[in-house]
């Protein structure tokens, strides 16, 4: 028999993601809903070693459902990769008598909970929060929705400036191992090309591709390139190449960074977060331990946490199809 979990304890870890906050405010709430204590860690699990630790109520989140970032604050944390940090975690938590942990982060932060369950067979549950969508077993993660809109939001403003003057715009988003806000953001703001690193276009393609756009009546191309692409070449010497190896476009740069991190969250992503939140403690009061709570066809499912971390989230192919089309 698992050992009854009477106080519950998370954090948030990684790089932030808008929804967040909607996400700590539902693991306070049900736990106040099935009256069993809850404390915030702050810093991810460098707050975690040095028992930064905060008594948190239903009240203590209010006003935070519609707010960007991580009250909590987040970090990546090298000592807790060492045993030795590990082990100043589980005195905290056992000093602070809490006996269930809660983490919102990407994969590396699910390893970390791996790790952690494995050497003192401490309960854990994930909620994925990144807006890189990169993790196996949800079709959404926390922020990834919010990202995608305030990218298409600076899309739409960038191609106002692109068409008034005839120019070529090579866009950079986030996504380090993955195309989907690429994908789906190329899509949403009407890109000639998008270049993912699943995909390697060439260099050739693209200056092909471009050339037709350009026959083809268009006056000015957005490219959406993705931060993680695997062209060979970062995106000022896209731009470099591009000026050298074609006439009579007028070449443009926009990086927009950690801009696509911030703001406030959706509706689904605090519809999400809520669902999430429930599902972590629920499912920790009921004994499981060591899974991710993901979005699996809508409904709010249990995958392990290793399964999350090794499995790979895979593009679309249907929308990669989608976008060549669009392009014509
Ligand atoms: O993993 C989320 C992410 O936003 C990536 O898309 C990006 O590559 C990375 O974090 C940036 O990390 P940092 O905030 O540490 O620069």
């Amino acid at each position: 028999m698992p050992k009854a979990i009477k106080k519950v304890a998370v954090l948030t870890s990684g790089g932030d993601s808008p929804g967040m906050n909607a996400a700590i405010r539902s693991v306070v709430r049900t736990c106040a809903y099935h009256n069993i204590e809850c404390v915030g860690v702050y810093r991810g699990y460098e707050g975690l070693i040095e028992g930064d630790f905060k008594s948190m109520d239903a009240r203590s989140v209010k006003g935070i459902i519609n707010k960007g970032g991580t009250i909590l604050k987040s970090a990546r944390s090298k000592e807790f990769r060492t045993v030795e940090g590990r082990q100043k975690a589980f005195k905290q938590l056992t000093d602070a008598n809490v006996d269930g942990l809660v983490v919102v982060g990407g994969d590396g932060s699910f390893t970390g909970a791996l790790i952690f369950n494995q050497e003192f067979d401490f309960p854990v549950m994930g909620i994925p929060g990144t807006i890189d969508n990169d993790i196996y077993g949800t079709s959404h993660t926390l922020g990834f929705d919010t990202a995608l809109n305030t990218v298409v939001d600076a899309i739409d403003k960038i191609r106002d400036t692109a068409s008034s003057h005839n120019r070529l715009f090579f866009v950079e988003v986030m996504g380090r191992d993955v195309g989907h806000i690429a994908l789906n953001t190329g899509i949403a703001g009407g890109a000639e090309e998008i270049l993912i690193p699943e995909e390697d276009l060439g260099l050739d393609r693209l200056v092909d591709s471009l050339n037709k756009s350009r026959k083809s009546g268009k006056t000015s191309s957005i490219v959406i390139v993705a931060e993680g692409d695997k062209i060979g070449k970062n995106i000022f010497e896209l731009k470099d190449y591009v000026d050298e190896n074609m006439e009579g476009y007028d070449v443009r740069v926009s990086v927009l960074g950690h801009m696509q991190r911030g703001g406030a969250p959706s509706c689904f992503d605090r519809v999400l977060a809520s669902r999430m939140g429930v599902k972590a403690v629920e499912s920790l009061l009921g004994g499981e331990t060591n899974y991710m709570v993901g979005l699996l066809d809508n409904k709010v499912e249990l995958t392990p946490l290793e399964k999350a971390i090794k499995g790979k989230s895979k593009i679309n192919l249907e929308l990669l199809r989608v976008s060549d089309i669009m392009s014509t």
